[in-house]
């Protein structure tokens, strides 16, 4: 594994997601430790995939103590939870039925509903998560990377991306054209760890563009997660790190 900063390049996409899962794995156990639980946002899109079926493999599925796990969602296509675009249904099918995880651990963000109340009692709940914290303080986001350079549900131009008080935001998104619940940015760089997985030859552009494009790279929402106190991870592939100078 190559480290660039905090940059691991991998092999493939299937290293990627291994890599995925050992952090998981290691941040799970220390948030446990220091507060007796694991709060993680699970990513949406394709390339979340390999990794959700490597933590439904036994090495994972049996070691992690998922009665202390939470389960969030940075993003949720605005449809219902067993919609094939659904990133709940995405995670639910590949991993978390096999878990045993209690109901209440899984906070989903219920698509069905009409996004701008959903945004809102999507809010409501993580304010009751971190209730008599100041701010919410997620364990660990997992975030994808759009060819546009969108993260989250956070588009270039999006209103969503000058929220400073909302923690979740809903809007109608054109790129996609359709709406779309998303985390703010208060809310992922606030995280104590954030990962980018990125893979594949189409990305390697714009992850060249997020990581070595300078001044230039604050066109795109990616370049915007910058975790006040906590860790911003790239886990990448060859194929997506093809492009960088290094
Ligand atoms: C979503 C994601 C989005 C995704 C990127 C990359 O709901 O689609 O949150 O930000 O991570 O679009 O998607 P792929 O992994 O499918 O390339």
């Amino acid at each position: 594994m190559n480290k660039l900063k905090n940059i691991y390049v991998r092999d493939s996409a299937s290293q990627v997601a291994r890599g995925a899962a050992r952090f998981f794995f290691e941040l799970c156990f220390q948030s446990i430790r220091h507060d007796g639980h694991f709060a993680v946002a699970l990513p949406g899109g394709k390339t979340p995939e390999p990794f959700f079926n490597v933590l439904s493999s036994d090495e994972f599925m049996n070691t992690i103590p998922w009665k202390s796990v939470h389960l969030f969602w940075g993003d949720e296509r605005c449809v219902p939870p067993g919609h094939p675009d659904s990133n709940y249904n995405a995670a639910a099918s590949a991993f978390i039925s096999k878990t045993g995880i209690p109901a209440d651990n899984v906070h989903r963000m219920r698509g069905e509903d009409q996004p701008h109340a959903a945004a809102a009692a999507y809010e409501a709940e993580l304010r009751r998560f971190f209730k008599g914290f100041k701010k919410t303080c997620l364990d660990l986001v997992f975030l994808g990377l759009g060819e546009d350079g969108h993260t989250l549900s956070l588009f270039p131009g999006s209103q969503s991306l000058n929220e400073n008080e909302r923690l979740v935001a809903a809007e109608y998104v054109e790129a996609v054209k359709s709406d779309r619940m998303t985390m703010t940015l208060p809310v992922v760089n606030n995280a104590s760890n954030a990962i980018f997985l990125v893979t594949g030859k189409k990305k390697a552009g714009i992850l060249k563009a997020v990581l070595e494009g300078g001044n230039e790279s604050r066109h795109y929402p990616a370049s915007l997660i910058r975790p006040t106190h906590g860790r911003l991870i790239w886990i990448v592939d060859k194929a997506a790190a093809s492009l960088l100078k290094d």
